[in-house]
C-alpha cells in the first residue's frame, strides 16, 4: 500500500516457542521496493541521531530492540511517533527532516531504503532543509511533461508487475495481456479488447478488419495526426479530408455527407486533443450510408459523452499507447475496442500471423502483437486513469478560468453533453503572435509544443493529396495552434505560473 504521509503500520508479529517471529512484508507494509537495509545501534542512550532529510529517498523503520522517540518535520507538519517493539513500523516518505531520540544503549533500529545510498539525496543541514522545503511549493519554470514525477509516483507499481511478468516466464500472450484487454474492455465499455503494437496498427488492422481496400475512400479529418491517414493509405485506400470542427477540433459531423461517394466505405475520426467529436451526428450520418466508424482515440483514453467512453460508440475505436498518452506503456503499445465478434476474432489473428492455433495460419497476417511487459504495465496504469483524468481536467479549469479574457488567444470548447481528457491543452493566438509567445514562455522556463505545425496535405509525402480539398483551417491552424503544459503531475501553481506569464505576454 502506498502511504502520503508519515505512517504508522501494523507488523506480523507471531509467538512462537516461547519466543516471537516478527515479519514487514515489504510489498504491502513499505508502500515501495526495498532496495537497502541498514540499522543504527551502538551507545544511543542520551544521543540523538539522524537528524537530516532527503530529498526522494523512502524510508521504513522497525525497532528491533529497546525504544524510540521519532520526530519527523515535511510538508505535513511536524509528527512525533514512539516505538517500543516491532509491532509496528513507521513509513518515512521523502522530504522529511527526522530526529531520533530517547533510545537506550540496547536500541536496534532496523531502516528499510526504497534505494541505495546516494549523498546527493541527502539534507544534512536543517537550515539547508527548510530552504529547500520552502522551494518545493515555489514554481521557477514548467516542464510540458512531467516523465520523472510520474515514474517516481509508480515506481512501486511497475516493479510489482514487472516481477509478475518476470515469475510467470510469459512474455507473449500470456496472462498479462489477456487481463490487460479484459480491463480495458470494460473500461470503455466495449465487449472486445485486443491489444496490438501501436496506434497506427490499431488503425490498420480495423480497417482491413472490414475489408477496406485499393479503390476504396475514407473519409478522416484535415487536421487529424498523420497517423490516422497513414492507416488508410497503409490498406490501398484514399484519404479524402474533411473540414475540422473548429468548437472541437475533431472533424466537422456537418462536412461529411458531401464528401460521401459510392467508394467511401469508412469515417475515421479523430477524438483530437482529448476531446470527443460530435458521435451522434456522425453515426446517424454513418448508418444513413452503410459506412463503418472508426474513432481514433488515440488521445482520448476514458472521455466521455453522455457517460458513454469514446471508442466504443462507433464500428470500432483505435487506442495508442504511446508514452505521452494520456493511458502511456512505457514503449510502444496499442489496442482496438469493439463489440463486433467477427472484428475481434480477425484482429487476434492478423496480430499473431494470421494464426487462429499454433501453426494453424487462416489468413495473411502480421506480427503487432501488444507483450505481457507492457500489458501488465498498462493494467497498473489503468487503475490511476481516471484520477489522472479528473486531474487534467482540475487543471484545464485554472486555464479556462485565468485566460477566458484574453483578446487574440482562443481557448479549445466541447459539446456540453462531453467530458474531455485534455489529453492536450490546445490554445489558438491569432494576429500571427503564435512563435512570440511561445519564445515568451520558453525563456520563463515553460515547456510547450505545436500540434501539428504542418498538416497533412502540406506533408511531402502526400503531395497527392495537395489541392484536392478546402483545408483552410487546417493550414491556419498550423500556424496559431499552441499546446500548453497539462500533464496530471503538474501542481495547480505550476499552472497558474503559465497563466501568469501567458497573461504578462499579452
Ligand atoms: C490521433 C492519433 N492517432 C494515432 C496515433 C498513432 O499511435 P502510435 O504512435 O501508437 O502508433 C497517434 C499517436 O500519436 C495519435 O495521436
Amino acid at each position: 500500500m502506498k502511504h502520503n504521509c508519515p505512517t504508522l503500520v501494523d507488523l506480523f508479529s507471531d509467538e512462537r516457542d516461547g519466543g516471537f517471529l516478527g515479519a514487514v512484508e515489504t510489498r504491502q507494509n513499505c508502500g515501495f521496493t526495498c532496495r537497502r537495509v541498514y540499522y543504527i545501534h551502538g551507545e544511543l542512550e542520551g544521543k540523538e541521531r539522524g537528524c537530516h532529510g532527503h530529498k526522494r529517498l523512502e524510508q521504513f523503520l522497525v525497532v528491533l530492540k529497546g525504544q524510540v522517540e521519532i520526530t519527523l518535520e515535511g510538508a505535513t507538519g511536524v509528527h512525533t511517533f514512539v516505538i517500543k517493539d516491532t509491532s509496528q513500523g513507521l513509513y518515512i516518505p521523502a522530504g522529511y527532516w527526522r530526529v531520533l531520540d530517547k533510545m537506550t544503549n540496547d536500541t536496534v533500529v532496523m531502516v528499510m531504503a526504497s534505494d541505495p545510498y546516494d549523498e546527493d539525496d541527502y539534507l544534512r543541514d536543517y537550515d539547508e532543509f527548510k530552504l529547500w522545503l520552502a522551494d518545493q511549493s515555489k514554481v521557477s519554470g514548467v516542464s510540458y511533461l512531467n516523465f520523472d514525477r510520474m515514474h517516481y509516483d509508480l515506481r512501486f507499481d511497475l516493479d510489482c508487475a514487472h516481477d509478475a511478468v518476470m515469475e510467470s516466464c510469459h512474455y507473449i500472450n500470456g496472462p498479462h495481456l489477456s487481463q490487460f484487454e479484459n480491463d480495458f474492455a470494460k473500461y470503455c465499455q466495449g465487449q472486445y479488447c485486443v491489444g496490438v503494437a501501436n496506434g497506427l496498427q490499431a488503425l490498420e488492422i480495423i480497417l482491413r478488419g472490414w475489408g477496406v481496400t485499393t479503390g476504396d475512400e475514407v473519409i478522416v479529418a484535415e487536421n487529424s495526426y498523420i497517423a490516422t491517414v497513414l492507416a488508410v493509405s497503409a490498406v490501398g485506400a484514399k484519404p479524402v479530408l474533411a473540414k475540422m470542427d473548429e468548437k472541437t477540433f475533431s472533424i466537422d459531423a456537418s462536412a461529411i455527407e458531401s464528401m460521401i461517394t459510392e467508394k467511401t466505405k469508412a469515417i475515421a475520426l479523430t477524438h483530437l486533443y482529448g476531446i470527443p467529436a460530435q458521435m451522434e451526428k456522425i453515426v446517424d450520418i454513418a448508418k444513413r450510408h452503410n459506412i463503418k466508424v472508426l474513432e481514433d482515440s488515440a488521445q482520448a483514453h476514458g472521455a466521455t459523452i453522455e457517460g458513454q467512453p469514446v471508442g466504443s460508440m462507433g464500428d470500432a475505436g483505435a487506442f495508442s499507447f504511446y508514452p505521452t498518452k494520456n493511458l502511456g506503456a512505457y514503449g510502444d503499445g496499442g489496442a482496438i475496442v469493439t463489440n463486433d465478434s467477427n472484428l475481434a476474432e480477425f484482429a487476434r489473428k492478423y496480430r499473431d500471423y494470421g494464426q487462429s492455433q499454433k501453426y494453424k495460419n487462416d489468413i495473411i497476417g502480421t506480427n503487432s502483437r501488444l507483450d505481457e511487459l507492457q500489458a501488465a504495465f498498462l493494467t497498473a496504469k489503468l487503475k490511476r486513469l481516471e484520477g489522472w483524468n479528473k486531474k487534467r481536467r482540475q487543471l484545464a479549469e485554472i486555464y479556462c478560468r485565468e485566460l477566458a479574457d484574453i483578446s487574440g488567444l482562443c481557448l479549445p470548447e466541447f459539446y456540453e453533453n462531453s467530458q474531455p481528457v485534455w489529453h492536450v491543452f490546445a490554445v489558438r493566438v491569432v494576429n500571427k503572435k503564435r512563435d512570440a509567445l511561445q519564445r515568451h514562455l520558453h525563456s520563463k522556463g515553460v515547456g510547450t509544443n505545436i500540434h501539428y505545425p504542418i498538416p497533412v496535405d502540406q506533408q511531402e509525402c502526400y503531395a497527392e493529396l495537395k489541392g484536392l480539398y478546402n483545408t483552410a483551417c487546417s493550414a491556419k491552424w498550423g500556424q496559431e495552434v499552441l499546446s500548453l503544459p497539462l500533464d496530471p503531475y503538474h501542481t495547480e501553481a505550476e499552472i497558474e505560473f503559465v497563466c501568469k506569464h501567458v497573461r504578462e505576454f499579452f
